[in-house]
């Protein structure tokens, strides 16, 4: 029998992406990994940006021309860019909020892409890797309502965005075997935050000081992936909201159906348009 393909994306150095392919590949998954730009020695690579529908569409189209079907989709990557809080109006990609554009817009996009593999397999996962902070994302902004402009509240709210993606997706294509899960990865020490502190020099020092502390204070990458391969691999998490390798409730906004259903007409509509 062949060895279960996986696609996991925002494999850079020392992100949690790169973690939970190291494990899968270690437990005997063939692994493609995704970056911005640096290949990745250790697994199959091919350059992904998920803000830019071209580059979504040429992996979508590389991964068809190369494998036959997909077992499990990681959506790893993601940025959170303004921990500082020093945003006073949105940061653009292509037209959209940043953090919609890239954390929502485009992992819903691949998704989309690749699910004609996903459902190939009698049984497939696809793992969305959300945050706790998705508590902080609002439906107004989810439906594009008119709201203050808050950073933190945009990445909530795309992170909100596919705690909705996965439940439709279960919904959806539960019957033909697809698990959709979205899952917290812990507080891990990662470069997720001196990205996001570019706007925030000194913290930046400061942290880089402490980072020995803070790795030791937050999760590494390996201890997160071993809790996102867990349920990745786990067939009774069919569904929902994972943190610590356990379901829980999301957030209340992330279980209004009418959202959700508004939502989902938006998405397809952008989705339809090239
Ligand atoms: N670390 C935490 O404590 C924490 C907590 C909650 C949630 N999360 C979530 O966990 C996920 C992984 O984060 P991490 O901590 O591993 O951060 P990270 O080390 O910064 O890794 C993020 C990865 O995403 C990729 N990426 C960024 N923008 C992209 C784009 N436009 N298109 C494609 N790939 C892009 C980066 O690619 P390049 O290497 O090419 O730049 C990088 O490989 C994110 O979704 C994040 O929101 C992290």
């Amino acid at each position: 029998m062949s060895a279960p393909r996986a696609v996991v994306t925002g494999a850079g150095p020392d992100s949690i992406g790169r973690a939970v392919a190291d494990a899968l590949a270690a437990a005997g998954w063939e692994v493609v990994v995704t970056t911005r730009g640096a290949a990745v020695d250790a697994h199959a690579w091919h350059a992904l940006d998920l803000a830019d529908r071209s580059s979504v569409a040429a992996f979508a189209g590389w991964y068809a021309d190369h494998a036959d079907r997909l077992d499990l989709l990681v959506n790893s990557a993601g940025i959170h860019l303004d921990l500082g809080s020093r945003w006073t109006e949105p940061q653009l990609a292509d037209g959209h909020e940043i953090h919609w554009r890239t954390n929502y817009l485009g992992t819903v996009d691949l998704t989309t892409a690749l699910l004609p593999a996903l459902l190939v397999p009698e049984t497939s996962c696809v793992l969305h890797v959300v945050s706790q902070l998705h508590e902080r994302g609002t439906t107004d902004q989810l439906l594009g309502r008119p709201a203050p402009y808050d950073s933190w509240a945009s990445y909530g709210t795309s992170k909100l965005g596919l705690v909705h993606h996965a439940a439709l997706l279960a919904d959806r294509y539960g019957d033909r075997g697809l698990r959709a899960l979205a899952v917290h990865p812990g507080a891990v020490s990662t470069n997720i935050a001196n990205r996001g502190l570019e706007t925030r020099p000194l913290l930046r020092r400061l942290r880089n000081l402490a980072r020995p502390l803070e790795r030791r204070m937050l999760m590494t990458p390996a201890e997160s992936a071993a809790h996102l391969v867990r349920v990745a691999n786990d067939p009774e998490a069919t569904s929902g909201y994972y943190r610590k390798g356990h379901r829980v409730d999301p957030a209340p906004a992330a279980s209004d159906l009418a959202a959700r259903a508004e939502l989902a007409t938006t998405t397809q509509e952008w989705l339809a348009t090239r």
